[in-house]
């Protein structure tokens, strides 16, 4: 693996490396015991991974081995030891408490780079209404900028969009902006990169060892780009937010942060040169010290602004850069990951492995990026996308469309029940959210989360934890109507048929394309949307005998307050299944599972 931040340019499949995001970060689940090792320099590095030397014992008993050459910075190392989550409890606390997204981040959403106009917008919006299919977003890419420049709108193609974003808030759908760090470089009164010339003594941009401002290519054209290790550029650039919360949007998605210059400056990467300069906050450096915490430093700088802007909300932001502690600005996505089944299977690694580095919000493009998926491989997407924490189609350009109903009725329907389901568990996902932030914990887990010592549940990776409660199998294979489910110790339920299971084991489940495997841990109790729309808790019945319970957290509303724990009981009680606050007394609860 190489340690350097890269846009892998236009699309990515498994194995392709480096890509977006850096962490010089190995996490090692072993017989012994689970560590990790955090490489704490942001200079560029190779990381190579060997299995164990013949002769030094068979199979998985062959100890791997690992080289880590950095090419520059302070050779200081922290190493965390203990159960997966006592090292991810560790790993928060070193590099910082994930955001917790807005409660409205955990819904469906829906984003495509050509949404050429405001009557396009609403087409796809109305779309899902008249089908009856929740919405909770949808993103504007950079057609809806000016000439592609950032913090501007096309007058033509989006004439009121403060009034387009009012109405789409009217049917509970969020509007949310792309924002490209690199700003065009033009003169006039409006122009970012004039305001930007103006900033502290020297300018808000990246210069280079000459002082010359460094010039890159992006979609505007000629660009400079904003030295976000520069906290009075930071303070600058968070301002700029202003402007597109008057414009109505409410989430913003960081892209092209590597950053990406069309333009190479040095062989075949696509970013600054390594002699540009950067304040590295005070100490001063060059781009082989900045590079990698570009994407980081921009997150911080537009959360901190919206923070300021919009003190009584929790802002939503993601981005596809980002180094170790990117978690405390919000989340990431796949980025361009390839459309094609391969692509799938790379969805689930990456938003497993970013959660064990820290990172617990993210979700890929649904349907890949830059291809037109069949109807089947849509379908199976979508059912995993329902089931992660970002939960977005999104496509380029060129790409075919994304809308469930555009695959035919099957599809349809079948996106429908995930959207559904997903609806359902909203308060779930908040619930996962906000754990994350307490506990370090993200909400998708490996199957070996609770039972590192389980060699069979290390070698599975098709199907993941999401918290404490369910086990997610999708389908990540074309052709199937069925598939292998391994389970950790303990009862597992079918959630669609109710038919209980006793792990660890192996079962075979009914997978259907309508249908996503997904099991329910005995004894469970989780927060749930009720028919009504109301809270209501659902619990699975403990085997007989068993107690069982969990922990939840509810949501305060939008601003910052510490979610509220509560520690439930699910215990067995004159022959039914009751669950139990804190005090003792008896909740309300539809149990499951009997
Ligand atoms: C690259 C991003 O990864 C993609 O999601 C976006 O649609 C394009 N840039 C255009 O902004």
């Amino acid at each position: 693996y190489r340690l350097w931040n890269t846009d892998p340019r236009g699309g990515f499949g498994p194995g392709d490396d480096p890509l977006y995001i850096t962490m010089p970060v190995q996490l090692v689940v072993a017989d012994a015991g689970t560590h990790l090792s955090f490489y704490d320099s942001t200079w560029d590095g190779r990381v190579v991974l060997r299995e164990g030397e013949e002769g030094a014992g068979s199979g998985a008993d062959r100890p791997g081995v690992s080289e880590l050459r950095m090419d520059g910075g302070p050779l200081r190392c922290w190493v965390l030891v203990g159960t997966p989550s006592r090292v991810l409890q560790g790993w928060s606390g070193l590099t910082g408490a994930a955001a917790v997204p807005p409660e409205w981040a955990l819904g469906h959403q829906h984003a495509r780079w050509g949404f050429g106009s405001a009557a396009e917008v609403r087409r796809i919006v109305a779309g899902y209404r008249e089908r009856g299919l929740p919405l909770a977003a949808l993103h504007l890419d950079i057609d809806h900028y000016d000439g592609h420049r950032v913090f501007t709108v096309d007058g033509e193609r989006f004439p009121d969009l403060p009034g387009l974003a009012r109405e789409l808030e009217g049917a509970g759908v969020r509007l949310v902006s792309i924002v490209d760090p690199a700003v065009k470089v033009e003169d006039g009164p409006d122009a970012v990169y004039a305001a930007g010339r103006a900033v502290g003594p020297a300018g808000a941009f990246v210069r280079d060892a000459q002082g010359q401002e460094v010039r890159g290519e992006v979609w505007p054209g000629e660009c400079a780009y904003p030295d976000f290790t520069d906290p009075q550029v930071r303070q600058w650039w968070g301002g700029l937010y202003e402007e597109r919360l008057r414009q109505g949007f409410a989430g913003f998605w960081h892209d092209m942060n590597e950053p990406v210059s069309f333009t190479p400056a040095v062989f075949a990467d696509q970013t600054l040169p390594r002699s540009a300069r950067h304040a590295l906050d005070g100490a001063g450096g060059d781009h082989r010290a900045a590079h990698n915490v570009y994407g980081l430093t921009m997150a911080r700088a537009g959360y901190e602004g919206l923070v300021r802007l919009r003190p009584a909300e929790r802002p939503f932001l993601f981005s596809r850069s980002g180094w170790a502690g990117m978690q405390r600005y919000g989340g990431t996505w796949s980025g361009d990951v390839d459309t094609g089944w391969e692509g799938l299977r790379a969805s689930l690694a990456l938003v497993l492995g970013l959660g064990l580095c820290g990172v617990p919000y993210s979700g890929p493009d649904v349907g890949g990026f830059g291809g037109s998926p069949e109807p089947e491989l849509f379908l199976r997407w979508f059912q995993l996308g329902a089931y992660l924490p970002l939960f977005r189609t999104h496509a380029a350009l060129w790409a075919g469309r994304r809308e469930p109903w555009e695959f035919g009725p099957e599809v349809l329907e079948g996106a429908r029940a995930v959207l559904a389901e997903r609806e359902r568990l909203r308060p779930y996902f908040l619930s996962l959210a906000h754990l994350a932030r307490r506990t370090g914990a993200p909400y998708v887990r490996p199957l070996w989360w609770g039972a590192p010592e389980d060699r069979a549940l290390r070698d599975c990776e098709d199907a993941f934890l999401l918290g404490d409660s369910l086990l997610v199998a999708p389908v990540l294979e074309p052709g199937a109507d069925r598939r292998a489910v391994r389970l950790p110790r303990g009862r597992w339920y079918d959630t669609a048929t109710g038919t209980a299971y006793e792990g660890p084991g192996q079962v075979l489940l009914d997978a259907p394309p309508g249908r996503i495997p997904v099991l329910a841990r005995a004894g469970t109790v989780l927060p749930v949307r009720g028919a009504d729309g109301a809270a209501a808790l659902e619990a699975w019945a403990p085997a007989t005998g068993r107690t069982g319970g969990g922990v939840i957290a509810r949501d305060p509303g939008p601003g910052f307050a510490p979610a509220e724990l509560e520690r439930l009981t699910v215990r067995w009680r004159d022959g039914r299944v009751v669950v139990e606050g804190e005090d003792g007394a008896e909740l309300k609860v539809q149990v499951r599972g009997v």
